[in-house]
């Protein structure tokens, strides 16, 4: 079993020794338990959700459910306040929500998101700014990821993410946030993607109106959640609809089942979901409660590790920097990030990225390279070069992390 052998429990134990994974912000690998939920669902009760009369139909319905409520309480939020939508991922639940938004019953009259949104916000902002002819504003983040929240103007929807996936800064001032929207005649929806595996305290009993999250990102199957509050459902004018979303159907009418309290969360879900991938999730929330403190630490470990050696051996907290200010030390490794998080950026002086990703991979270690989806920030605002990001998961042990600095080493 080499490198994994020393690992206290495996999940991940399909993992070849080779197998140096960190690309967990694009999407988790999935532990075995998560992976059996899925094979259950497809060898053992196989069917529709919310239709069928048959009993693996009962069994469907009784886990998809029970996913629902998973959710709000790892979020620690109130059925009677919330409920959940199951969508493709976090772009879609995001533009589900800005496109189908009744902005002039809300009396919006901005949009603002911040400088480093993913484009998954980043685009749908732009495009909600331009059909309705509305300001955009782009705020920049703290050091610490926290807003000043006297750059929110009033009557503005908002779009923050929760944790960035650059470097993993979190949004610290996040109830400040929603306190403040919301006192300002506003609306807020969190960007979770990034924080649901690795900083899920953050969005403990925050209330903004929606949350949008990636179940790929938190060690579960592809699949996408949204986290909405009841009360800001009046402000959807449905118009993306199909089976699944009406009790009732005339020659030019129909009747939405979303109508029902108890049934919110038809108002996004189009057509058939992905039932088995739902139940999963269930799984993965479970799996990601359950574990073990050593587990934790050793996660924490691992990315202290990284940071401590960016800090010997190169900078670090370059995020902030501009291009003209940046070390001229004859260091050659610059990290992007503060602190140590689970998503950690970096690149080095006169050489490609892409081509030391390409190195690495020949080495068996998995990062990610480029402007990871946040183009606007990284490239055209703090002109980094292409960057180089390793993101940390549950799956990786100290000998791995010592592998790839081995080889950063090399590089130095
Ligand atoms: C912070 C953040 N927001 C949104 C997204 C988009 O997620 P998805 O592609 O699953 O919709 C990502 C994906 O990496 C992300 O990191």
């Amino acid at each position: 079993m080499g490198i994994f052998s020393k690992t206290e429990k495996n999940d991940f134990s399909y993992l070849k020794d080779r197998d140096i994974y960190l690309d967990g912000a694009c999407q988790s690998l999935r532990p075995e338990p998560v992976i059996n939920a899925l094979n259950q669902y497809y060898k053992e009760f196989n069917s529709c959700g919310e239709r069928v009369k048959y009993k693996w139909g009962k069994i469907t319905d009784e886990k998809v459910n029970s996913t629902r409520e998973k959710i709000l309480d790892y979020l620690k939020l109130k059925k009677k306040d919330y409920f959940v939508s199951f969508t493709l991922n976090t772009t879609y639940g995001l533009n589900l929500i800005l496109s189908q938004f009744d902005i002039k019953k809300a009396k919006i009259k901005n949009i603002v998101i911040s400088d480093i949104e993913h484009n998954s916000p980043f685009l749908s902002s732009i495009s909600f700014a331009k059909k309705y002819g509305i300001k955009r504003k782009v705020i920049s983040r703290n050091k610490d990821g926290s807003i000043n929240i006297k750059d929110i103007p009033k009557n503005a929807f908002v779009v923050l993410n929760a944790a960035s996936n650059i470097d993993g800064r979190t949004l610290k001032n996040i109830k400040e946030v929603i306190k403040h929207v919301h006192e300002s005649s506003g609306f807020i929806v969190i960007d979770a993607a990034q924080a649901m595996a690795h900083s899920k305290e953050i969005l403990e009993k925050t209330e903004p109106d929606a949350i949008c999250f990636s179940a790929h990102k938190m060690y579960a199957p592809s699949l996408g959640a949204m986290v909405v509050r009841k009360d800001f459902v009046k402000y959807i004018d449905t118009s993306f609809i199909g089976g699944g979303m009406v009790d009732d159907v005339d020659l030019e009418s129909y009747l939405l089942s979303s109508e029902n309290p108890d049934h919110l969360y038809t108002k996004f879900e189009s057509g058939l979901q992905a039932w088995g991938e739902i139940i999963a999730l269930g799984a993965a929330i479970d799996w990601l409660e359950n574990l073990s403190k050593s587990a934790k630490k050793t996660l924490e470990e691992n990315e202290q590790k990284i940071f401590n050696f960016f800090k010997e051996n190169g900078t670090v907290g370059n995020i902030d920097i501009k291009k003209e200010d940046r070390d001229n030390s004859g260091k050659k490794l610059h990290l992007l990030n503060h602190e140590p998080t689970s998503t950690m950026s970096f690149y080095v002086d006169g050489l490609d990225s892409h081509l030391l990703g390409e190195a690495l991979a020949g080495e068996g270690i998995m990062t990610r390279t480029g402007y990871f989806c946040v183009h606007y920030f990284l490239d055209h605002k703090m002109h980094f070069p292409p960057l180089i990001r390793i993101s940390l998961g549950y799956q990786n042990t100290p000998e791995q992390i010592d592998k790839l600095l081995g080889e950063l080493r090399k590089v130095i």
